[in-house]
């Protein structure tokens, strides 16, 4: 199928899905150049003399774009002059105040890539990737909604790294693509926020951070919390010594999961490049349960609720206990408990790291529980003089003395989107709050308890290696075998 072009060089967006019954739907004018890409192919498009409307969820859409909508009134006066077809003068100009980005992987967190960049006035979002046609419309929308232009859309994020107009992409991509596509954006000259976890093994992880070394850029690692006031005011207090001699730090992810069920492998989807999907990854035949967000539950693609929802948490509690480097041993036990499903990865886990002087323990829980301290997504540190529970992703509460009484806590978030292009301007990677190197650390916690679960005994670490002592079989785990041309190069 001939694919659409705007008048900009993009690639058409794709036609918005079949609309589900029963939601509230609105009527949404397109702008000129969205309106130029539609075809009678759009099932839900109505046509009225010369303008062109589009129904969409009003629910879905304004959930999603509230930003978007709430800053359309003021992006008429501060609408910026980069534009895809810019002249070479032109985007000279604008590298040095607007930095233009490419966001890749657009669908779930990639919309909150999308609703965040556009939020930040020395950026311009210029491109949108994903290797699935089916999802770009919301993307597409939001920002012609805030540029008065649609994105130019590339399904292959290989022609994002090649295009010279970019300075910096997002990656929203599942697990599996994380190392690859840093790596190969790093290599193009292109800086580079990164979804948590940041690797899918622990040899890409440090390989990522060997890319951003070797080649200068800013890598900032998507555990956004680092960001929030509330939470970096809370590591200053374990800093402070209030706490006492912090002995353990124990990590939560009580968030339940239903079951994933069972479904038949089948066709590829139109619209969707599945080659490129699976990328890195071993390639097996299509099947939905496998594709969007559910990928999270299958060894080959994701990292189960230690690498997805934990990554942050573990963040949190090796952060507070002031570890940068791995664990001396790591053990975990756990399973799939409550359903039998297709999916691979525990939804009950609990894992322990040692170190000379402290623990720390963490847990997943995916079927129904109780919670410790107000906690159910987050960390409690504990410590001689009392405890210190980080109860979400902006508040912490202390409780003090033998009788653990409340003592200081706070609340407050942060903007990591807009520390990372802070950080993209000045070129100062050390301003970044999210550090490639903690991002590979803590991702490489979660790797390590999973290769402990999936072995099913208590492994020891070569802190110098990063890898484990006199064991082949759990080095093995380190890293994958690569599907050609999709291969994380050894040295980058
Ligand atoms: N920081 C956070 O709070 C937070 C929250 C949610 C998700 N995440 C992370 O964001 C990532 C995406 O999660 P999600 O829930 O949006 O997953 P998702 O499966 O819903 O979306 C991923 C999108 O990436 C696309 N994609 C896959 N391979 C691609 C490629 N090679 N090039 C371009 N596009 C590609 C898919 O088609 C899909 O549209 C995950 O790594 C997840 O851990 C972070």
């Amino acid at each position: 199928m001939v694919k659409r072009r705007t008048e900009s060089g993009g690639l058409c967006p794709p036609p918005l899905p079949r609309l589900p019954k029963g939601g509230s739907y609105e009527i949404l004018r397109l702008s000129k150049s969205e309106a130029e890409c539609s075809t009678a192919r759009d099932r839900n498009t109505n046509r009225s003399s010369n303008r062109v409307m589009r129904i969409v969820d009003r629910r879905q859409f304004f959930r999603d774009s509230a930003a978007i909508a709430a800053s359309m009134a003021a992006l008429r006066g501060t609408r910026h002059s980069a534009r895809a077809d810019d002249t070479p003068d032109d985007r000279k100009a604008s590298a040095n105040d607007t930095v233009r980005l490419a966001v890749i992987g657009v669908r779930g967190r990639g919309m909150e890539h999308v609703l965040g960049f556009a939020g930040l006035k020395d950026v311009r979002i210029t491109t949108i990737c994903d290797v699935d046609e089916n999802v770009v419309g919301l993307a597409s929308r939001g920002i012609a909604l805030k540029y008065g232009a649609v994105p130019k859309y590339v399904q292959d994020l290989r022609r994002v790294f090649d295009d010279k107009d970019i300075d910096a992409v997002s990656i929203a991509t599942p697990n599996h693509w994380h190392a690859l596509a840093t790596i190969w954006a790093c290599q193009a000259g292109k800086d580079v926020y990164v979804e948590k976890p940041i690797s899918h093994n622990v040899s890409e992880g440090r390989r990522v951070v060997e890319a951003a070394t070797k080649y200068g850029r800013i890598v900032q690692a998507g555990t956004q919390c680092r960001s929030h006031k509330g939470i970096q005011d809370a590591i200053a207090f374990l800093r402070s010594g209030k706490l006492g001699q912090v002995y353990m730090a124990k990590g939560l992810c009580y968030k339940p999961r239903g079951s994933i069920g069972f479904k038949p492998d089948t066709a590829v989807p139109s619209g969707l490049d599945y080659n490129l999907w699976v990328g890195p990854a071993e390639i097996k035949p299509f099947n939905a349960n496998r594709l969007h967000y559910n990928w999270h539950w299958f060894w080959n693609t994701g990292n189960g609720d230690l690498g997805n929802q934990g990554i942050h948490q573990m963040d949190l509690a090796r952060w507070g206990l002031g570890k940068s480097g791995l664990p001396k041993t790591v053990q975990s036990s756990g399973g799939r408990f409550g359903y039998k499903d297709q999916a691979e990865t525990p939804n009950t886990q609990s894992v322990a790291f040692e170190f000379d002087d402290c623990l720390l323990q963490f847990e997943v829980r995916g079927l129904l529980t109780n919670d410790e301290e107000k906690v159910r997504i987050g960390a409690i540190f504990y410590g001689t003089e009392g405890i210190l529970a980080i109860s979400s992703y902006t508040e912490w509460q202390t409780y003090l003395g033998p009788k653990l009484e409340p003592g200081p806590g706070g609340n407050g978030g942060g903007n990591h989107f807009a520390n990372f292009i802070q950080a993209v301007k000045s070129r100062d990677a050390m301003s970044l709050n999210g550090p490639i190197e903690d991002g590979h650390i803590s991702s490489a916690y979660c790797h390590l308890g999973n290769i402990a679960y999936r072995l099913r005994r208590k492994l020891h670490v070569d802190l110098a290696r990063e890898s484990f002592l006199n064991d082949a079989e759990a080095d093995a785990m380190l890293t994958r075998e690569y599907r050609a041309p999709f291969v994380v190069p050894s040295k980058v």
